[in-house]
């Protein structure tokens, strides 16, 4: 069993294992032969900070309150984040989604879009959603426009209710975006009360499948590439139950579903690509011509 030295503690390779493991099952977050080295040095880190001497006093209080398992996941997220990450992404949330889903929901009263945001960060892919649907729904306000923005981090969604930014983060925000849409606060420009207002921030564990009722669109980019290919496979296919017909789902870049058994419609737009859960009349029509009944 070796063992690493850091200062005054000591973390033998089995209880980084240990951890590792606990976080997996408890998180669904997969610290593997890449993340090692991150891995081990937050964890140390975590340990001198907490005053721990040895890794089987972390494990301890880990397991024994939820407190002492939050504090050390805080330490551990990849959280990074920025306004309209993907271009691409919300050019087809513009021009193929919206458009859709307004042609689709025009007559329901009261007209209603729900959108998830599930691993939000700090905020700024659901500020870009917003504002995206503030600039392209010319009488936005007569929608009654709800989103949902879930993280397992409490401190990102702290960040995220405060809406202030600055630097690389808002990069991508136009001038006119600035100007609508911000106001200069200390740190920062701060995003003004009608674009927060539409969303709501609330701390959850995907691993845990809680019931957020029906979806229109689901963003979760750039979470799924921490799991395994099990867990992703069973998050897809809840986001699949919880989409209305005729919804979205929206992954990052390097994130693909093609090899699982949903049965998303894939398309193609720019250089991203979406799936839409398809209407009870298209998923009929498309198993009579899988039978050759068409
Ligand atoms: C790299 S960020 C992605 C932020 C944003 N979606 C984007 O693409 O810019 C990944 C986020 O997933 C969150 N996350 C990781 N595991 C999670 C889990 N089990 N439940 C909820 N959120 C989780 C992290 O806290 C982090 O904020």
């Amino acid at each position: 069993m070796s063992e690493r030295q850091g200062g005054q503690v000591s973390l033998t390779e089995h209880e980084l294992s240990e951890i590792r493991m606990l976080i997996e099952e408890r998180t669904s977050i997969r610290f593997d032969e890449s993340r090692e080295r991150f891995f081990s040095t937050r964890v140390q880190q975590h340990l001198v900070r907490k005053g721990h001497a040895r890794g089987i006093d972390l494990l301890r209080a880990i397991k024994k309150t939820n407190h002492d398992f939050q504090e050390l996941i805080e330490s551990l997220l990849t959280q990074e984040t920025t306004f309209f990450r993907y271009p691409g992404v919300f050019e087809a949330f513009e021009k193929r989604v919206l458009p859709e889903l307004h042609t689709r929901k025009f007559w329901q009263n009261p007209r209603s879009f729900r959108i998830w945001s599930a691993g939000c960060s700090t905020g700024e892919e659901p500020y870009s959603v917003a504002i995206t649907i503030a600039d392209t729904l010319s009488f936005a306000d007569a929608w009654n426009v709800e989103i949902l923005a879930t993280d397992i981090g409490r401190n990102a969604l702290a960040i995220a209710e405060r809406a202030v930014y600055s630097g690389r983060s808002i990069g991508s925000v136009s001038d006119k975006q600035l100007a609508t849409h911000f106001q200069p606060a200390e740190g920062g420009q701060q995003i003004r009360p009608r674009i927060r207002k539409m969303i709501n921030f609330v701390q959850m564990n995907l691993t845990n499948s809680v019931y957020v009722g029906k979806m229109d669109v689901i963003f979760c980019m750039n979470v799924l590439i921490y799991f395994s290919e099990e867990r992703r496979r069973e998050l897809v296919q809840h986001f699949y139950s919880v989409l209305e017909p005729g919804g979205y789902l929206f992954l990052g870049h390097s994130e693909s579903i093609s090899k699982m058994p949903v049965k998303f419609q894939a398309i193609v737009l720019n250089d991203c690509i979406l799936y839409r859960k398809p209407t009870a009349e298209e998923a009929q029509k498309a198993e009579l011509v899988t039978e050759g009944r068409a």
